[in-house]
């Protein structure tokens, strides 16, 4: 088993994903689909089942011990998000069901009150359907124009484009993906955030991806928006984050009414509570809000930066690795890239190449990887995907390129 995380041992780390022991096949797992959802370490199933066990009511809604012990749990993982992206405020952290939510949250609240129609919104060719559709729907119901973006060939954000779609001084929100889930580019969402701000817009940063693979530093960013999902960074599916600047958010009205997120109710009329609260109507998801919280402490413990060194590793190797395939194009040749790899094989439909992997134990993504307008810039109608974790060994890879050779071989 590789050790490349320095001062780690990734043997003994695996150790802590209970689910990498599981045989598919008869075969040892080799699941190389983390960027669709992370698997979970024994810490975070442990948290969720110690609430459910002994620490379990509802939140802010009780003044019995119990529901006072639920509650302090609850609002110490959001203190726990804002440290971890490095946020001003505890009050910047909204939770959601997932990245997708918070969008749709921005583009309902903001986008239908800070926008007017013939705003624009802008988004690169490189987004994820939760990063692309709201803002089609926000134009269709509001009036703005959504603008797209190019990319390179080498999958990275066309500058020239950029510059052209600002030109006009009417964009009003940059909304960007800070790693592809399919091409694993890393976009400079630094330079994004002046060269929007220097042209009067917002961004918000799609941070699903990157939040895995890197440090998120939302101030040095100088990110206004900042979503991303529990379930891709080891925690569970169902709890998501909204980060907005405090000015953004106090200015926002709510997205959905009901329990928690109100100041005072009559007959006549409701006043909201301030945020985050008046962003979070109803019961919280509230187990899983407590595996998040496992999951920031879980990967804090390791360290990000001993993570990304790892993860960098395993990215080059499979780039070294992977080409020797016969027919094997890797998609997007960005200098900066992350454990994320699409690839095509000449005579083999992706979806057949995931079947014939899985069957020797190998999990991969096939299909558009909910982009499928970035699928027609690439010239592709799917592609098959690997994706890397903290637990992922290059002996992992070999074993896929192995399996790769044989997918080639029944195929020519
Ligand atoms: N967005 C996730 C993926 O890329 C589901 O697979």
């Amino acid at each position: 088993m590789s050790a490349i995380l320095e001062n780690v041992n990734i043997a003994a780390l695996r150790e802590d994903f209970p689910i990498l022991k599981e045989k598919v096949y008869g075969k040892d797992l080799v699941f190389l689909d983390s960027a669709a959802s992370a698997q979970k370490p024994r810490a975070v199933i442990d948290a969720m089942t110690y609430v459910m066990t002994a620490q379990y009511a509802n939140v802010h809604r009780g003044l019995h011990y119990m529901s006072e012990r639920a509650s302090e749990a609850y609002e110490a993982v959001r203190d726990k998000v804002a440290g971890f992206i490095n946020a001003a405020s505890r009050d910047e952290i909204v939770f959601t069901r997932n990245a997708t939510e918070s969008i749709n949250l921005i583009a309902y609240t903001w986008g239908r009150t800070a926008l007017k129609p013939g705003d624009v919104v802008a988004v690169t060719e490189m987004e994820h359907h939760a990063n692309l559709v709201p803002w089609q729907m926000l134009r269709d119901a509001h009036g703005t124009e959504l603008r797209i973006i190019k990319i390179t060939d080498s999958g990275e954000v066309d500058w020239h484009s950029l510059e052209e779609v600002f030109a006009d001084g009417r964009v009003k929100l940059l909304a960007v993906t800070q790693m592809s889930n399919v091409l694993g580019t890393y976009t400079p969402v630094e330079r994004l955030a002046k060269f929007a701000h220097a042209h009067g817009a917002k961004i918000l940063i799609d941070g699903c991806q990157a939040i895995v693979h890197r440090k998120i530093d939302v101030r040095a960013a100088d990110a206004d928006f900042f979503v991303f999902s529990g379930h891709k960074l080891y925690g569970p599916s169902g709890i998501g984050v909204l980060y907005a600047k405090a000015e953004i958010l106090d200015a926002m009205p709510p997205f959905m009414g009901g329990g928690d997120m109100i100041a005072h109710v009559s007959y006549q009329k409701s006043t909201w509570a301030k945020p985050p609260h008046r962003f979070e109507a109803g019961t919280p998801a509230i187990i899983e809000t407590i595996g998040l919280g496992a999951a920031i402490d879980y990967v804090n413990a390791i360290g990000m930066e001993a993570i990304a060194a790892h993860e960098a590793a395993l990215t080059e190797h499979a780039l070294a690795v992977l080409p020797n395939i016969e027919g094997l194009r890797i998609l997007g040749s960005a200098q900066d890239r992350g454990g994320v790899i699409s690839f095509v094989m000449k005579d083999a439909h992706p979806h057949d190449i995931a079947t014939l992997l899985d069957r020797q134990g190998i999990a991969v993504r096939a299909g558009h990887h909910c982009a499928e307008p970035l699928m027609g810039r690439l010239g592709v109608t799917s592609t098959a995907r690997a994706s890397f974790a903290l637990y992922t060994t290059c002996e992992e890879i070999d074993v896929l390129a192995k399996g790769l050779e044989r997918v080639r071989k029944m195929f020519a």
